[in-house]
Formats: C-alpha cells, sequence, structure tokens
C-alpha cells in the first residue's frame, strides 16, 4: 500500500487544525512533520509545540522528520499518542545506532534519513534496526524546491536491497513531488510520498488530496 504524508510546511498555520482536517478527511494517510533548526538546515521551522497542538484534533499518525542537530536531546519531545515515525539524518547523529535504539524503547518506528549526496552505504550496519529510509529528493531546509533526479536512482538501489534481503524496510521520499513525478516515483519502490507545498499551496486542497490518492 502506498501511502500520501503531506508535509504542513506548506500549511497555512493560522488554521493549520481546518487544513488537517480537509487532508484527513480526503484520504491523506500520515502527517509529516519536518522540524528545522537553523543549524543542521538554514531554516527554522516550528517545533513540538505546533505538532502537539494537533494531538486530540486528528486521528492521522505523526511522520517526524527532524532535521536538526543533537536529535537526541530532543525525540522524547516528539512521541505523542498519533506519533507513529520519528526520522533522524544519518548526517546528525554520530552515534546513530544508539540514537535508533532510544526512538525504537519509546515504542516508535525509527526512521533514518539520507540527503541527497549520501550514499546509500551509510546504511549497510544499520538496515537491519530500522523501520524506514527516507530518501531525500531536496537538500532538506525548505518547501517548494525541485526535484533532484539522482534520488529515483537512489530509490531503485534501495529496492534492490529490500527485495533481496526481504526485509519489511519501508521507503519513504521528500521533496520536489508533484502530481507530474509521482507514478514514476511510486514505480522505482517509494511506499510513503511526503508533498508539501503541492498538496497546500493551491485552491484546492482537498481536491489536490484526491488527485495524488489516483496516481497510487
Ligand atoms: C524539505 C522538507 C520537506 C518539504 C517538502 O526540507 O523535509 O518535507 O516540506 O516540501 P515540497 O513537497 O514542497 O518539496
Ligand atoms: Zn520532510
Amino acid at each position: 500500500m502506498i501511502r500520501l504524508a503531506p508535509s504542513i510546511l506548506s500549511a497555512d498555520f493560522s488554521k493549520l487544525g481546518e487544513e488537517v482536517n480537509t487532508i484527513e478527511e480526503a484520504g491523506a494517510h500520515l502527517i509529516h512533520v519536518d522540524i528545522m533548526d537553523g543549524h543542521f538546515v538554514p531554516n527554522i521551522s516550528y517545533g513540538a509545540t505546533v505538532m502537539k497542538s494537533l494531538v486530540g484534533k486528528t486521528k492521522l499518525a505523526f511522520d517526524v522528520h527532524l532535521m536538526i542537530e543533537n536529535p537526541d536531546l530532543y525525540i522524547d519531545d516528539f512521541v505523542t499518542e498519533n506519533t507513529e515515525f520519528i526520522t533522524v539524518h544519518v548526517e546528525a547523529c554520530p552515534h546513530l545506532h544508539r540514537t535508533i535504539q532510544h526512538i525504537k524503547s519509546l515504542g516508535i518506528k525509527a526512521g533514518v534519513a539520507l540527503n541527497p549526496a549520501t550514499s546509500l552505504s551509510v546504511l549497510d550496519y544499520i538496515i537491519d534496526d530500522i523501520d524506514m529510509v527516507l530518501i531525500m529528493s531536496v537538500n532538506p531546509g525548505f518547501g517548494g524546491q525541485n526535484f533532484i533526479l539522482s534520488a529515483l536512482d537512489k530509490v531503485k538501489e534501495l529496492k534492490e536491497i529490500k527485495d533481496i534481503t526481504n526485509s519489511n524496510l519501508l521507503i519513504e521520499l521528500d521533496g520536489g513531488v508533484n502530481l507530474n513525478n509521482v507514478k514514476e516515483i511510486i514505480d522505482a519502490g517509494v511506499e510513503i510520498v511526503v508533498a508539501g507545498s503541492s498538496v497546500f499551496n493551491v485552491d484546492n486542497i482537498e481536491k489536490r488530496v484526491k488527485e495524488f490518492l489516483e496516481t497510487f
């Protein structure tokens, strides 16, 4: 099953609850939560308080994408009854194994994100311990950037590894996804599709979510 995870980074924060209800009713599967610290990435987004304001307002699970330095200090803040995934960047985790074990000890699925220039080989000794790999198809930090094509090759390679090892690992992709490229992205092996600006920066969010789901 392919899942759509709209990123609320591109939502209108003055009516966040409303827009989350709209994507939920339209059939989106997850809420992608982009946390940026202005250090690991050159932009600051929002923190756990904003995410937690949605607890009790939606049944959708949170897919937390931490684009921050020292994520170990903040992981616990993102644990809520809605939190399904917490993903950390391999580039920000010198003790990745320990970080992953910590996320799992909290009863949350653990993901590892790779920047566009990071090789899949960093996963060699952690792949059996994680639930998801997030392939970045833009340099993290901003919504609305152009899709970096080499991400597709990376997804295909990861899919081969997944098939050989017969693992339950999920493949997620994030950045520059739109209605024109989503089919190719899914064909390459992506199971969780993140989309920010192409879901929220439109006149009719509900219609756009449904258009995405029709391509799945
Ligand atoms: C980028 C974030 C993305 C972003 C995607 O750093 O991790 O989740 O919101 O936005 P779009 O879909 O507009 O590229
Ligand atoms: Zn993201």
